[in-house]
């Protein structure tokens, strides 16, 4: 018999997957309704219903926001049965709500398991991203060296011009300069309006999406799933924590972080073996999106482990009545 502890990922991948489908079957009729609050609360709502269906003992350790502010799956929030191994859980609902409501491509939900105490309790600030495939030695890029030299040290790994090397960036006046820098070095970018965890999966896979960097900042939990996505993958990502005022500091310190300035790597974001699963809410070029047909809705769900890097595609049809 497993002990309480044991973290049977084999067994419950599967119960992960039905997680993220159920939270993008939700969010599925509110597919370019212009409205991201109600796209997104159906996604929690049924990604929560899901989770506690899980024999699990989970704490939500990358969630939808602090539990004075009240919603459903906060940090901290215990889910699950209680019967089972106690696991981290990182997950957002709704990746790219704009995305969703917009009926714009990329949008996914997204969860992430480990054994419990594994993964980084980012608090809701921005974290500076810098991410990679799979291939390369370790470092071969990194957080310190400016935009060009970043481009030019992966041309010169890649053996090629950096001509050759696009760019992933999330469109943002806060980007321009990092933009302006790339270019110039001849790369060329792909500018994405939202959704910067589909941004870091792409690097994973460049021969399929065209994407050999990611880089700028967004959201800091969203680095965490990125880094527990890229662990089961393959590739690099080091993130930052960037603060804007003294109330973020705070929280930061109350997450338990002493050092403010700390560069994470990966493996130090997510520090164990780890489950993700990712679901299409619209169309997108790692995972399809909701297919609607009368009568029945389709998903299309990447579900990978780190511990055997494993990357399942499943499609799932759901009668809708
Ligand atoms: P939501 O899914 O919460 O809408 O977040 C989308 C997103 O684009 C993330 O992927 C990204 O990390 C973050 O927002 C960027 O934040 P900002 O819009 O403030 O630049």
């Amino acid at each position: 018999m497993p002990t309480p502890t044991d973290f049977n990922d084999r067994m419950l991948s599967l119960g992960l997957a039905r997680v993220s489908e159920a939270a993008a079957i939700a969010s599925a009729r509110l597919i370019g309704r212009g409205d991201e609050k109600a796209a997104d609360q159906a996604a929690v709502n049924a990604m929560r219903t899901q989770l506690n269906m899980l024999d699990i003992a989970g704490v939500v350790v990358i969630g939808e926001g602090e539990r004075d502010e009240a919603p459903m799956l906060f940090i901290g929030e215990e889910v699950g049965t209680g019967n089972g191994p106690g696991v981290d859980i990182a997950l957002d609902p709704l990746e790219g709500t704009t995305l969703t409501a917009k009926d714009m491509p990329n949008a996914l939900t997204v969860i992430a398991m480990g054994p419990r105490g594994t993964m980084l309790h980012a608090p809701d600030v921005y974290m500076d991203k810098l991410a990679v495939g799979p291939g390369f030695k370790q470092g071969v890029v990194t957080l310190d060296m400016s935009p060009s030299e970043r481009v030019k040290a992966l041309a010169k790994a890649k053996k090629c011009a950096a001509t050759d090397i696009t760019v992933c960036i999330l469109e943002r006046p806060r980007h321009e300069d990092m933009i302006d820098e790339v270019r110039a070095t001849g790369a060329s970018i792909r500018l994405i309006t939202d959704g910067d965890v589909a941004g870091v999966m792409h690097c994973a896979e460049p021969l399929v999406t065209g994407i050999d960097m990611y880089m700028g900042s967004g959201g800091a939990p969203e680095g965490v799933l990125a880094a527990s996505a890229l662990k089961c993958m393959g590739g690099q990502i080091y993130g930052r924590l960037l603060f804007r005022n003294d109330d973020e500091k705070a929280r930061a310190r109350k997450a338990g972080i002493t050092d403010l300035d700390r560069i994470y790597a990966r493996d130090e974001m997510v520090t164990d073996h780890v489950i993700f699963a990712a679901t299409g809410v619209t169309s997108g070029s790692l995972v399809a999106g909701i297919k609607r047909e009368v009568g029945y809705l389709t998903t299309e769900t990447i579900l990978m482990r780190s511990k055997t890097g494993s990357v399942r595609r499943m499609t799932y049809r759901n009668p809708t009545s």
